[in-house]
């Protein structure tokens, strides 16, 4: 679970973030003109761009460059028991206290308390007079009912985390994968926590997304592999343009340690509430496939016929929220800098992740431009993710270019007409340089593919 840990903060606001977010369509409170509904975002075009691009890159690290991992996508509505095994239905809460005064609730173990015990010294209370009841455990768990009668029997839950459907699963996968561990079994998709405390923007929010990966090791590898995923998640964000001064490894304390894990670092990153988890990598042992044989009665165990060897794998867990990675990424592209009088709000994204990798302008909307433009546009288009922009002045077209983050803008000027060539502008150091239109899509390609640092860094 995540944790704010320190009072470092990073230099962008949680404010600037949340307004260019807003203001370039990339996410939007959800049900705004309703009035809003807790902690719940929808994602317009360039949000879900930007999100597809991180999922792409996770699934590349996990699928492409690899060959011991294989893909999953279990359902969100699991089987009741499944959560009785897993140890949620038990455990998975969190202390909630009630103000016996404002009425709100918070998060017991999130309150820095006086030294009555019962009174917050400082916010989130509604201020020193919040007189706080005892804490209770709160199940985060969603519950459903399946089918048209609604009785006990049609208890169900929505998943609180996609790592169950993976393990549950695991029978299958080794008989139609023929995998045999070292192996890992891959997963994006939807959970759903009915958190107390939330905000922060996306940062914790109630209906998330997680991309887990459950790595299925012989048990005497499993701290050679947990150091691998530590190392491996670690450069997967840095190589992803995260600032490594923005990134710590934190290794939890033993009494934060999830009732699966027996060792567990969280990857923090420096978010404008200070440095809080960004992804979890547990050794989680051979708790879960033994719960859920003993729940199931089935046999999850790992059998080589050639040697006789029979053994309950052990488990590395790397679990990361696709959209606190996206917000990570989103803080550390963002800056701002005065050019010629007026302020350049800008999207340092790594080219990969940027939803739009080239637009394509017009200098202006006549004398032939805007025909070549869309001509070169439609060339680029099937190959690179590439936008048409012909509204308004060109350098009004260039600043929001900057602020939704694409790193190339080639503009189309008289020139071009008698000579082919374009003009090539970078997002982040304003260069531009003339080149031929001819092999454009391969320059731009060729770019995408070279290694990128932050020009924050
Ligand atoms: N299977 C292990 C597991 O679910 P977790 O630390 O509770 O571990 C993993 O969650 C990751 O999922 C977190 O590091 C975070 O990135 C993301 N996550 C968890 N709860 C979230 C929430 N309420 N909102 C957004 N992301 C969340």
């Amino acid at each position: 679970m995540a944790e704010e840990t320190s009072d470092k903060r990073s230099e962008t606001t949680l404010d600037e973030v949340v307004a260019v977010c807003k203001r370039r369509g990339f996410i939007f409170p959800s049900s705004e003109i309703y009035g809003g509904v807790g902690s719940t975002y929808d994602y317009g075009h360039y949000g879900v761009l930007l999100r597809n691009n991180v999922k792409a890159e996770w699934w590349r690290a996990m699928l492409t460059d690899r060959d011991d991992i294989v893909a999953l996508d279990s359902a969100i509505i699991q089987h009741p028991k499944v959560w009785e095994a897993s140890g949620h239905l038990e455990g998975f809460s969190d202390p909630l206290v009630e103000c016996k005064v404002c009425k709100k609730r918070f998060r017991e173990d999130k309150l820095d308390l006086g030294e009555c015990g019962k009174k917050p010294s400082k916010k989130p209370g509604e201020g020193p007079d919040c007189d706080l009841g005892e804490a209770r455990d709160f199940n985060l768990m969603f519950k459903t009912q399946v089918g048209p009668v609604a009785d006990s029997g049609s208890d169900a839950y929505l998943r609180p985390e996609t790592a169950q459907g993976i393990f549950i699963n695991f029978k299958n996968v080794v008989q139609f994968s023929r995998k045999k561990p070292p192996f890992g079994i891959a997963q994006i998709g939807k959970s759903f926590r009915n958190e107390i405390t939330t905000g922060n923007f996306i940062f914790r929010t109630r209906e998330f997304e997680q991309m887990e990966m459950e790595f299925f090791c012989p048990p005497d590898e499993a701290s050679k592999w947990h150091q691998h995923w530590l190392d491996e998640r670690m450069r997967w964000y840095t190589e992803l343009g995260i600032r490594g001064e923005n990134l710590i490894l934190r290794p939890h304390d033993e009494d934060e340690l999830s009732h699966y894990s027996s060792a567990t670092s969280d990857i923090e990153y420096l978010f404008p509430m200070g440095y809080s988890e960004l992804e979890g990598i547990a050794n989680r042992g051979d708790f879960d496939l033994t719960q859920h044989a003993t729940h199931s009665g089935e046999k999850l165990e790992y059998f080589d016929q050639q040697s006789g060897e029979r053994y309950v794998p052990h488990v590395i867990e790397p679990a990361a929220g696709v959209d606190r990675a996206t917000l990570a990424f989103i803080v550390d592209a963002y800056w701002t800098e005065e050019v010629e009088g007026r302020q350049r709000t800008v999207l340092s994204l790594h080219p990969k992740l940027a939803p739009v990798k080239v637009a394509v302008l017009p200098l202006v909307n006549k004398e032939g431009m805007d025909v070549r433009a869309r001509e070169i546009f439609e060339g680029l288009r099937r190959r690179i993710g590439a936008e048409f922009d012909a509204k308004g002045a060109i350098g009004k077209r260039y600043r929001r270019q900057d602020e939704i983050g694409t790193p190339w803008c080639i503009t189309i000027d008289g020139d071009t007409l008698s000579d082919d060539t374009v003009t090539l502008r970078d997002r982040d150091s304003l260069e531009q340089a003339r080149v031929p239109v001819e092999g454009l899509a391969d320059e731009l390609l060729r770019r995408l593919e070279e290694p990128w640092v932050s020009p924050r860094a």
